[in-house]
């Protein structure tokens, strides 16, 4: 059995600065974690040639794949981060100053009732994502190699929801913590699960 690495980039400088969305790079903190990762994964899949190295269009998980040599990579937009829309590139503290409305949507009406259905102004839902992932999930079940997936906080809970069968209506919930390997292994007898918590 081959088994599917998720992981999201290491720190970034936005999620230092608490934004949500945006493209930037990664912190000391994140550079630290892309090489515990590569030698994660150097050890892992060394034997396996045909494996591979599944980012995003973003530069922190392009960067967080930058130490890993010797597999082939890969970007993937349709692993890029939710859509934050208006709000993308801010913080909650910024959303409430400038845009009350929103703040009242995105941090206390409807994105808490429903999650799940809630779509930014000019950006995605959670179901918005599950569906973009689609190709995504297709392709990773016909791979015959292992592949890490380096991606984002919303997109992995869609991900790892679709492997460990977890109900819809949990996804946007899921725990996703930084700097944790979650390796998924298909076997006869279903999903096996395991994780590494590289460092804090
Ligand atoms: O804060 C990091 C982040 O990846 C944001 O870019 C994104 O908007 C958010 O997490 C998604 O998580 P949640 O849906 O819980 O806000």
């Amino acid at each position: 059995p081959r088994p599917i690495l998720l992981t999201r980039h290491g720190e970034s400088q936005d999620n230092v600065r608490g934004r949500i969305g945006g493209d930037t790079a990664i912190s000391e903190r994140g550079e630290l974690y892309s090489k515990k990762l590569a030698n994660f994964v150097g050890k892992r899949l060394k034997s396996d040639r045909a494996a591979s190295i599944w980012t995003s269009t973003l530069q922190r998980t392009i960067l967080t794949a930058t130490p890993i040599v010797g597999f082939p990579k890969i970007q993937w937009r349709a692993l890029d981060e939710i859509n934050a829309g208006v709000c993308d590139g801010m913080t909650y503290e910024e959303i409430k100053k400038n845009m009350p409305e929103e703040y009242e949507y995105v941090a206390n009406l409807s994105r808490k009732k429903d999650k799940l259905r809630y779509r930014y102004p000019r950006g995605e839902s959670y179901l918005d994502v599950i569906q973009r992932l689609e190709p995504v999930i297709i392709e990773l079940e016909r791979q015959r190699a292992p592949v890490v997936v380096i991606s984002h906080q919303a997109v992995l809970r869609a991900l790892y929801a679709y492997f460990a069968d977890r109900p819809l209506k949990e996804v946007p919930h899921i725990e996703m913590p930084l700097h944790t390997i979650i390796e998924i292994q298909m076997g006869v007898t279903g999903v096996q699960e395991k994780r590494y918590k590289l460092m804090d």
